[in-house]
């Protein structure tokens, strides 16, 4: 790559990338089919991530293409304020009819950072709605990852997200997370111990009242703070919980929602249903972005009825139910049932967790855990040097023709839900090798 000029890589600024380490050598993807990236040299890569969580019905579905492609000949753009056209509408019918019964009133965002931002808004308006205007403290979990977006970063506990921009949002206290509990090293699916950290919620309303907080905001499965999953009852408790007091309960969904889990929602999985899911990634497959809140009827009518201005949510972003994002969404939503993907990633499950738990006694490996069609492999951080063992792990794997992705000493996996069974042997013959090679 030129050092400048038009083709220089220095004009983009990555996001969440080490710039000057990718610069250096960077890893170029030309084009991807189905399970694989192909890079500019023609070489297939597996993806074994699903792009960020997100393509979960594989790359370049040609319904999705076609759609999108359709779409933008008919009509490239209207905006959502105070006008519509009817695929946004049939869109947000359609993802109605998908979530959780009584979360059937749909907001359309751009991104996962929009949608629980979103959230956290309406949360805090409804609450206002109903007379309980001092219900304005919202408690997110430790270890949390709910976008970038201020209200993201403030209920999020990622110290890294959090540490360089200052004070943000006032009010805002966190759960612990659920990791590390003794015992639930190495689970196959949901750990038996700790449902009880759901309890330290009365601690936090014992220190603020319950009248001063809105709501809770957690993933029911965390994944990029390194996959960790909720240990059996502790979202049953903490919806209990967030009832017993009043308190609005909000799924961030971002990455658990459209399958992963082997269910349309990680709320039907658990059955545990919150009052208001934040959505994105395989919302469009990823084709176009494109995010989505679902709010329950209760919250959604009451703040019709209470509004104090024709406008009952002072609320909304330019590329709200983008066209391009409708009709993508739409195809996807078609795309998911008529393959049968949802109960593809439940029947896969048991081979995936299987195939996940033979790498217990590969090189460097200090835990495994999975749920759905997700794996987490924590690997031992070098003294000292915490995060280079995975980074280096994630090269060669690229290298070796594996797409994985890294949060800090952690593999994190969650490929596309039309994967196959020779897939699944091929990253844990490449993880082996990768992980057998690497100091
Ligand atoms: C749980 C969760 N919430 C929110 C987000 C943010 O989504 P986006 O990057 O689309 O803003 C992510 C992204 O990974 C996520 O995993």
């Amino acid at each position: 790559m030129p050092e400048s000029g038009a083709n220089s890589l220095d004009a983009f600024w990555m996001p969440f990338t080490p710039n000057r380490r990718f610069k250096a050598n960077p890893r170029m993807i030309a084009s991807a089919q189905d399970m694989h990236y192909v890079t500019p040299d023609g070489r297939k890569v597996l993806d074994g991530t699903a792009g960020l969580w997100c393509v979960n019905a594989g790359h370049n579905r040609p319904r999705i293409t076609q759609a999108i492609q359709r779409q933008a000949a008919e009509l490239d753009y209207v905006s959502s304020f105070n006008m519509g056209h009817p695929l946004a509408f049939t869109f947000a019918s359609r993802l109605a009819a998908m979530t959780p019964a009584g979360l059937d009133r749909i907001f359309f965002t751009n991104s996962g950072s929009e949608s629980v931002d979103t959230a956290l808004k309406i949360a805090l308006a409804y609450q206002r709605a109903r007379g309980k205007a001092g219900k304005t403290r919202l408690i997110g979990r430790e270890r949390g990852y709910h976008g970038v977006g201020f209200g993201g970063i403030s209920v999020g506990g990622i110290v890294r997200n959090r540490m360089y921009f200052g004070t943000l949002l006032a009010g805002v206290d966190h759960l612990p997370h659920t990791h590390g509990v003794p015992g639930n090293l190495f689970s196959k699916g949901q750990p038996e111990a700790g449902a009880d950290l759901a309890d330290s919620l009365e601690r936090i309303v014992a220190l603020h009242d319950a009248s001063t907080i809105a709501a809770v905001i957690v993933e029911p499965v965390a994944g990029s703070t390194g996959v960790l999953i909720p240990p059996v009852g502790y979202l049953q408790r903490l919806r209990a919980l967030c009832d017993k007091h009043d308190i609005l309960l909000i799924f961030d969904e971002v990455i658990t929602g459209f399958g992963r889990l082997g269910s349309a929602f990680a709320a039907d999985r658990f059955g545990v249903t919150p009052d208001i899911m934040c959505l994105a990634k395989g919302l469009t497959n990823a084709a176009v972005p494109c995010g989505a809140v679902a709010v329950s009827r209760t919250i959604h009518d009451a703040m019709m009825e209470a509004a104090d201005a024709p406008i009952e949510l002072f609320h909304g972003y330019t590329f709200s139910a983008h066209p391009l994002a409708c009709a993508a969404g739409l195809a996807t939503l078609d795309t998911y049932r008529e393959e049968g993907l949802f109960e593809r990633a439940a029947d896969l499950e048991a081979y995936w967790q299987d195939a996940m738990h033979s790498l217990s006694d590969a090189r460097h490996v200090i835990d495994v855990r999975n749920l759905g069609l997700i794996a987490g492999i924590e690997l031992e951080p070098r003294p000292g040097r915490p995060t280079e063992r995975a980074i280096e792990a994630f090269e060669a794997a690229y290298d070796a023709g594996l797409m994985i992705r890294v949060t800090s000493d952690i593999i994190a996996l969650s490929p596309p839900l039309i994967l196959e069974k020779s897939h699944i042997d091929q990253m844990v013959e490449t993880l082996r090798t990768v992980l057998g090679a690497i100091d």
